[in-house]
């Protein structure tokens, strides 16, 4: 395993359409994926997809706490419905998704903090759907799919992206809030973690 350097802005790895991995059960996409989880966690990050390690190929990595997820939704929904039957997110287990496809569930977006670990340093408010449904290839071949609400969502659209070479400044409606982490408020700090 392997900690690899992780692609910045403006490099054009992190600009293009990643191309479809033909096998996901792969050694090399196996390899891959262990670098990609070590390079997740030196980072501290939340998410990784392989353009960020200059691997243009479509896999992503996110993990995401049911804490975090129920602070997150608490402080950007409140207020929104509740479907009731999820009222604690749990934790999303470390997720390894391979040739994943997204789809909104409704037109409901909400602005929440992003930042990315390609972005360094920066954080921007950007607006996602709050509902969307996803699937893909775990790395043994099984087929994932998953209802997101909430933050979950909004890491996996984040993620996805990658795929398409698009950065969350790409998706933002107003760049004024785009702001060095250094400069915001705790709280901001505290839900713009790096994907
Ligand atoms: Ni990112």
């Amino acid at each position: 395993m392997a900690i690899l350097k992780i692609a910045r802005m403006g490099h054009p790895v992190l600009a293009q359409v990643a191309a479809p991995v033909a096998d996901p059960t792969s050694a090399e996409v196996h390899n891959l994926v262990l670098d990609m989880l070590e390079t997740m966690e030196d980072a501290e990050g939340t998410g990784l997809a392989a353009p960020q390690v200059y691997v243009p190929s479509r896999i992503v990595a996110f993990y995401v706490s049911g804490a975090r997820a129920r602070r997150e939704d608490g402080a950007q929904e409140a207020g929104q419905p509740d479907s009731g039957s999820d009222a604690e997110p749990s934790d999303v287990p470390l997720t390894v998704l391979i040739n994943p496809t997204i789809e909104p569930l409704g037109e409901d977006m909400a602005l929440g903090w992003e930042a990315c670990l390609s972005l360094p340093g920066l954080a921007g408010q950007v607006p996602r759907y709050t509902a969307v449904r996803y699937s893909g290839r775990s790395p043994r071949g099984e087929e994932i799919v998953r209802e997101a609400h909430g933050f979950h969502a909004r890491v996996v659209q984040h993620e996805f992206d990658h795929l398409d070479g698009i950065l969350y400044p790409q998706r933002m409606r107003d760049l004024s809030t785009l702001s060095f982490t250094s400069e915001l408020g705790a709280r901001a700090r505290a839900q713009a973690e790096e994907t």
